[in-house]
């Protein structure tokens, strides 16, 4: 066990089956259900509903995570929060005021996440590191499952893994990770995996085994 946090990417589940899907990802001993909200304009893509959230946050007491990848997402922080997201993921690129959603989020009573894309610098977000709970890198970009994993972003995870016990914040990656990655990146320091097509979904071993094998 290295204390990893797995986190189920819910996009990629059977959604003709996704009560039972959350229950045995529950059981199977998933830490967080990741929630990929998306609105064709910050990405190209649809995700999840809020129908979906509802069905979700109904179906399980475990931690609940939304990945907004949407513009203006300060906009939306109360929607997802009464919706009972237990942490919020913004993406800073997509909002004016990143420090304020921040506040705000804050002031829902939930956790906060950061998520940077691919060619986001760490120094563009500096600020924001020491105010934040999570700092979610994306190793793909942003908005399909089942893409490539992008090298050039593990700079990025060694330099934010470096400064997360000095500013206080989890690092979790989230994109194409597959279990060869997952044993990579824990050892040196990541601390959560969201997990999709690569590593859980589609797969013919059971969540229990794959999910046994990663923590
Ligand atoms: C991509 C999403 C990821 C994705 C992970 O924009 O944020 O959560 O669903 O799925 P895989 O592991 O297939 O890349
Ligand atoms: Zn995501």
């Amino acid at each position: 066990m290295n204390g990893n946090l797995i986190c189920p990417s819910m996009m990629c589940a059977d959604f003709s089956n996704l009560e039972k899907e959350v229950t045995s990802l529950e059981t199977a001993g998933a830490d967080i259900f990741h929630l990929d909200i998306m609105d064709g304009s910050f990405v190209p893509n649809f995700g999840m509903g809020l129908q979906d959230v509802k069905a979700i946050r109904g179906a399980t007491k475990h931690l609940i995570d939304v990945h907004l990848m949407i513009a203006n997402p300060g906009e939306y922080v109360e929607m997802f929060a009464e919706l009972g997201a237990d942490i919020i993921y913004f993406h800073p690129e997509a909002d004016q005021h990143p420090a304020r959603t921040v506040d705000k989020i804050r002031k829902n009573d939930k956790q906060v996440g950061i998520a940077l894309n691919p060619g986001t610098a760490v120094s563009t977000v500096e600020e924001l590191l020491p105010l934040v709970d999570f700092v979610m890198v994306m190793t793909v970009n942003p908005g399909f499952s089942g893409q490539t994993y992008l090298p050039y972003v593990d700079k990025k995870i060694k330099q934010l893994v470096e400064s997360k016990a000095k500013l206080g914040y989890q690092v979790m990656v989230d994109g194409a990770i597959s279990p060869q990655k997952i044993a990579e990146l824990s050892q040196i320091g990541v601390d959560g995996f969201v997990l999709g097509t690569s590593a859980l979904f589609g797969k013919k071993e059971p969540y229990s085994e794959l999910i046994s094998k990663y923590k």
